[in-house]
């Protein structure tokens, strides 16, 4: 049986240095330790929650996106909102212009509606797509453009007038423009496309990475009136998302402003040691620096390495778990591993340990590290 990475890392978890998942380690715990433990307390969790979700929450999550006439609308994360979008505009021989590498899940909801992603290769500078690209790229069975912003995996993020410009595209082509903005309280410039084209724009948002809440699974999307409403059809939680998820999300929400920005300091600092360290391994490099994310492409295609061995590497011998590129790029991904970052100084204490370590046991050829 080949190697289960996730098995043994959830197995090892209290020692893992967690660097694969983009998810937040950083969020204070009492931010919602004590909304959780009183929703407990309430056994709330006996009862189906209000189906259309906490209305104090829809209007945090409405507030926080700051796009007036946009209805949010909550499901079990991000994840579902983009298979329940795929699904209900999405027919077979359909179009989706979309980017490689990206966040492959996608691409594979798209398939499984019958319909096609049209990928534009971004493994070179400036790393994400452009308006002229896409516009090039629309043909007669285009539907839809994917704009993840800031893109995971590269951390790359968009500035305002190249979202601008993508949104007009969308407009000028009457093209649904799925804007997924997983990470964009890390960046430093995000602006949301539904801003200059909300009646196209679909805006997917997730509070796992930014409130460090992946594991309980909520997230949803926003878009008018009369767009939620069709995509509504295809919600499979009927019955409202996971009550202590919602009580989570809003204790995370309503005190964002007073912690986030200790957590974007803290991971844009572990983003520079990661730089560093892979400055010390010859033949590594980052394409993308500074992320605009929590995470980062480590390019060790030079070395001659399978990501998948470094991987296991990194893992087996030093507990660092990172993730190998193939996850993220049918045509680059045997070049790079992700690593993110949200984490403790102790986990990028391991991480600047390990890997010049990991590279020089898989290689031992290669150029030794530089002190
Ligand atoms: C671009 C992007 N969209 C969506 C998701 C999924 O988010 P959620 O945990 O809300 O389902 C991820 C998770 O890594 C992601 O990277």
């Amino acid at each position: 049986m080949p190697f289960d990475a996730f098995r043994y890392a959830h197995a090892h978890r209290g020692e893992v240095a967690w660097l694969s998942q983009n998810t937040n380690h950083l969020v204070p715990p009492e931010v919602v330790r004590g909304a959780l433990e009183e929703a407990i307390r309430e056994r709330r969790y006996e009862g189906y929650p209000y189906a259309p979700g906490d209305p104090e929450l829809l209007e945090r999550v409405a507030r926080d996106l700051g796009l007036p006439g946009q209805t949010p609308f909550l499901t079990a994360g991000g994840t579902e909102s983009l298979y329940m979008i795929t699904r209900a505009l999405l027919a077979p021989g359909d179009e989706v212009i979309a980017s490689d590498p990206s966040y492959l899940i996608i691409h594979r909801f798209v398939e499984l509606s019958g319909a096609r992603t049209r990928n534009l290769d971004i493994y070179a500078p400036p790393y994400r797509l452009s308006a002229e690209r896409v516009a090039e790229a629309i043909g007669p069975k285009t539907r839809m453009i994917l704009l993840i912003d800031p893109l995971n995996p590269l951390g790359s993020g968009y500035p305002r007038e190249e979202v601008r410009a993508i949104a007009e595209v969308a407009h000028d082509h009457h093209l649904t423009l799925l804007n997924d903005v997983t990470y964009r309280d890390f960046s430093d410039h995000a602006s949301l496309a539904a801003q200059f084209a909300p009646e196209e724009t679909i805006t997917v948002w997730s509070v796992s990475k930014n409130c460090g809440l992946a594991g309980l699974r909520i997230g949803g999307f926003s878009a008018r009136p009369e767009l939620v409403k069709q995509l509504a059809r295809f919600n499979t939680n009927d019955l409202g998302v996971n009550i202590l998820a919602q009580v989570a999300a809003n204790a995370a929400l309503r005190t964002k402003s007073e912690w986030f920005g200790a957590v974007k300091r803290q991971t844009r600092e572990n983003g520079a040691r990661v730089k560093a360290t892979v400055e010390r391994v010859p033949g590594a490099s980052l394409p993308v620096y500074p992320s605009q994310a929590n995470m980062m492409v480590v390019d060790i295609s030079r070395l001659g390495l399978s990501p998948e061995a470094l991987q296991e590497e990194l893992l087996l011998r030093h507990g660092v778990f990172v993730r190998a590129g193939n996850y993220l790029s049918p045509t680059h991904g045997a070049k790079f591993v992700r690593v993110s970052f949200s984490n403790p100084p102790a986990d990028l204490d391991r991480f600047e340990r390990a890997f010049p370590d990991a590279i020089a046991a898989l290689a031992p050829r290669a150029p030794a590290p530089t002190a």
